[in-house]
């Protein structure tokens, strides 16, 4: 796609509003490594199934092709740091404390508003992206905590309707 067209379509994907997630893998030294996503969505109740896309060029990638399991843990409106030093090339390892294993051994963020720890139940190819879909094996959510967002570009946070 040429350049001006390939801006115009991010933009466009942009006025999508979305929420911010961290996706985690275990490597194979154990080590937790995750990057920011906002591609992940909804898929099947039953069995219960979720899907994220993973960039090809991602220097994370080859953590996703050799790991069996994944997490997928939403972000609430504090961890705009977080989420933007995991959007970071090299930047990828979650440090003691910000994390712990789910029954799958997959990294949950400690301070998620939202989690769902999955079993690789299929990869797809997705032109220059890799459509990960999780079984999910286990979730937990926190009641109340407001979520970050993202729109056009920009980290937002929720704000009630008018009327
Ligand atoms: C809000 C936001 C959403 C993102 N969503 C995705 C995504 O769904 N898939 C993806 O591969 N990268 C996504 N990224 C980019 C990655 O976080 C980033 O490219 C990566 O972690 C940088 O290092 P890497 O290229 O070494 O993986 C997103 C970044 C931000 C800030």
């Amino acid at each position: 796609m040429p350049t001006e067209m390939a801006r115009k379509f991010r933009n466009a994907l942009g006025c999508f509003t979305t929420g911010v997630c961290v996706a985690a893998a275990r490597d194979a030294g154990g080590e937790a490594i995750g990057l920011t996503i906002n591609s992940f969505a909804s898929v099947s109740l039953e069995p219960p199934l979720i899907l994220w896309s993973l960039d090809k060029g991602s220097d994370r990638m080859a953590v996703f092709e050799g790991a069996s399991s994944f997490a997928v843990s939403v972000l609430g409106e504090a961890d705009q740091a977080l989420s933007q030093r995991l959007a970071r090339k090299g930047e990828g390892l979650l440090e003691a404390g910000e994390w712990r294993a789910g029954p799958t051994g997959a990294p949950v963020l400690a301070q998620a508003i939202a989690h769902f720890d999955c079993d690789v139940f299929a990869r797809y190819e997705g032109g220059d992206h890799v459509i990960l879909l999780g079984h999910v094996r286990d979730f937990g959510l926190q009641e109340g905590d407001p979520p970050l967002i993202y729109f056009r570009g920009r980290y937002r946070e929720l704000a009630p309707a008018k009327a």
